[in-house]
């Protein structure tokens, strides 16, 4: 079992390495008053806005937001989880770490009722695939489709009946708590009614790289799907996202580890034929585009992609925009086997066999500027002038990353130049104009598509928020705002922050240092907090000044309710709602006695 890294030598880290060494080796920095600056890496811009604070540790972009410190800088700009940031920030102090005993120390997103329901639906749709008659349609069906008993089992395979039998067997089972069945969702409610979600499906589990079971995948039985989805995914949720899922990864990783490649398929089914043609390293994403996190997820593993999708058009068409999305990732080499014939992995298989699919995905693939060499040639005439001069754009303007491997720049522009009947030089004089452009634009401007940044709304009540966060920050306020005040922040993202550093504070017996306690923030709230504390004011104040903040975000606080009520009592005016709007009236005069105490 892994475990969380030491405090103390999370510390270490921080005190033997310096932030502006580490962050110039990615911008160029230059020391200004107090602070370095350079241009922010998370955006375009021409006039730097980065500042670093060496002695603060932290950085911060007052453009764009961004902020934090030196392990949050490398997360966002090499796209890492905190563990592999720590480790490459010790490797650049020469610390060592052993990042390996930490790596699978992650926070489970499903809570132990949720598994639970979660597990007996498994179960249940398992038991009815396999030893029931209403299951016979299923296995039929997945006996035409060459799927083995021992497939069925490794990949807990199922049916969901449309009969409302897994609502009932979940409500009379003792032991599954009401509010986990409902967060579940493998079943949906309605005003009245309450039924299974997955209806005439077979149903294939799908757990998290650790395993954990997480949700379901339904394919249609139905012929005619017409009228509804081939297939039919666990809504998205907490638990569910498929934004950072791959479908397979908790079996394949070893496999993957193994051979230093993962292959990338499109389907459950594609995965699952493979896998029973004996190539297990492979996994899908479910039919989105890759994200950010799935891409860190695969890198975790290894370093080299095999793209197998469907041999159509549209098939190919999703190659070319993976391609794109891949590059985004540093260290990731990505390959493309095509599958001739237009059919998909699990077609193929059906058609040739396993060994021929496998022979296919490891002797017949090839790099990522092969398969755009051949796949934009192909709908266009050479012979015709535009189409030609289209192409090399097109073409070049793809194969920018070529520009730090002259081997395969050489070899690729050697054959654009056979096939377009245009001179090497040329070419490569177009090529590196290209570069040029490109790196003007943005020096060092990172590829990943960062989480936006909260968006900061400019009032009042927000600027006093974000002051009273600030002064909390710096000053000892806690027990006086809790017994004067019973405090809360009304900006849930500002509560989130106060209450971690509240506990941050009395774990530390008041001993608190800013970039320390970004390492517990929930890191979509890192730049906000650092924003906060980087505002423009003296850190010190005094009970008066406190006083008059919370006296401006409870008045705008009442302010904002009272709008929103206001708004109910019209709404139900026009829809005449007679007990609504009474309950609304009534609400509204008991928060306009409320604000005319506080006046007076
Ligand atoms: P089969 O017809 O069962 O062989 O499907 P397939 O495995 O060939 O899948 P297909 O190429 O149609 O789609 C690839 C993947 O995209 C599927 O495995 C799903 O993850 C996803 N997908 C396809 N159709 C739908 C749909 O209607 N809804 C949703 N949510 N996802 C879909
Ligand atoms: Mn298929």
């Amino acid at each position: 079992m892994s475990q969380r890294i030491p405090k103390d030598l999370i510390d270490d880290i921080h005190q033997r390495v310096n932030i502006v060494d580490i962050i110039g080796k990615y911008v160029h920095l230059k020391k200004q008053g107090a602070n370095y600056f350079g241009l922010c890496p998370f955006q375009a811009e021409k006039t730097p806005s980065l500042s670093v604070n060496e002695h603060k540790k932290i950085f911060h972009c007052f453009s764009c937001g961004r902020g934090g410190n030196v392990f949050n800088f490398i997360m966002m700009i090499d796209n890492l989880s905190f563990v592999d940031a720590v480790a490459k920030v010790a490797e650049f102090g020469g610390i060592p770490f052993d990042s390996y005993r930490y790596q699978n120390h992650s926070v489970k997103t499903v809570n132990v009722a949720v598994q639970k329901v979660l597990t007996f639906s498994q179960a249940f749709y398992h038991h009815v695939l396999e030893h029931t008659e209403i299951g016979d349609v299923a296995l039929n069906y997945l006996k035409q489709r060459d799927i083995l008993p021992k497939t069925m089992e490794t990949f807990q395979l199922g049916y969901a009946p449309d009969n409302n039998l897994l609502t009932e067997s979940l409500q009379a089972a003792s032991d599954l708590s009401p509010d986990a069945i409902k967060e579940s969702n493998v079943i949906t409610s309605t005003e009245t009614k309450t039924y299974d979600y997955f209806k005439d499906r077979v149903m294939i589990p799908i757990n998290d790289e650790n395993g954990d079971l997480v949700g379901f995948g339904g394919r249609s039985l139905h012929f005619n799907l017409a009228n509804e989805p081939k297939y039919l995914n666990s809504k998205q949720s907490k638990i569910f996202n498929k934004g950072n899922l791959l479908y397979n990864l908790n079996r394949a990783k070893s496999e993957i580890v193994q051979s230093h490649e993962a292959v990338l398929l499109e389907g459950y089914f594609d995965v699952i034929s493979a896998w029973q043609a004996g190539l297990k390293n492979t996994v899908a994403s479910m039919g989105t585009s890759f994200t950010a996190k799935q891409l860190r997820l695969l890198n975790k593993f290894t370093n080299r992609l095999i793209l197998v999708y469907d041999g159509d058009a549209p098939g190919k068409a999703a190659i070319d925009k993976a391609i794109d999305n891949l590059s985004k990732q540093k260290n990731l080499e990505v390959l493309v086997a095509p599958i001739p014939g237009g059919l998909d992995p699990d077609e193929y298989i059906k058609k040739y066999g396993g060994d021929s699919f496998k022979k296919l995905v490891q002797k017949e693939r090839i790099s990522k500027y092969r398969f755009r060499l051949d796949y934009y040639q192909e709908n266009i005439d050479l012979k015709n002038e535009q189409d030609l001069l289209n192409f090399v754009r097109r073409i070049l303007s793809k194969f920018s990353d070529l520009k730090n491997d002259s081997l395969q720049r050489e070899v690729y522009l050697k054959e654009l130049s056979q096939i377009t009947g245009i001179s090497l030089i040329n070419l490569q004089n177009q090529f590196n104009q290209q570069v040029a452009k490109e790196n003007h634009i943005n020096q060092r401007l990172i590829k990943n598509d960062l989480a936006p940044v909260k968006k900061q709304i400019d009032n009042r009540f927000e600027r006093a928020q974000r002051e009273l966060l600030f002064l909390a920050f710096n000053n000892d306020l806690f027990s006086w705002l809790d017994e004067e005040y019973h405090w809360t922040f009304p900006n849930s993202d500002y509560e989130v922050i106060f209450e971690l550093f509240k506990q941050y504070y009395e774990d530390n017996q008041g001993q608190v240092r800013f970039y320390e306690f970004l390492n517990i923030l929930p890191s979509d709230l890192v730049s906000l907090a650092t924003s906060i504390n980087e505002l423009d004011r003296p850190t010190t104040t005094d009970k008066k000044e406190v006083a008059g903040l919370i006296t401006v975000i409870k008045k705008e606080e009442l302010n904002n309710k009272i709008k929103k009520m206001q708004d109910k009592v019209n709404l139900y005016q026009k829809l005449g709602q007679k007990s609504q709007l009474d309950e609304s009236v009534k609400q509204l005069i008991k928060l306009i006695r409320i604000k005319q105490q506080e006046v007076s």
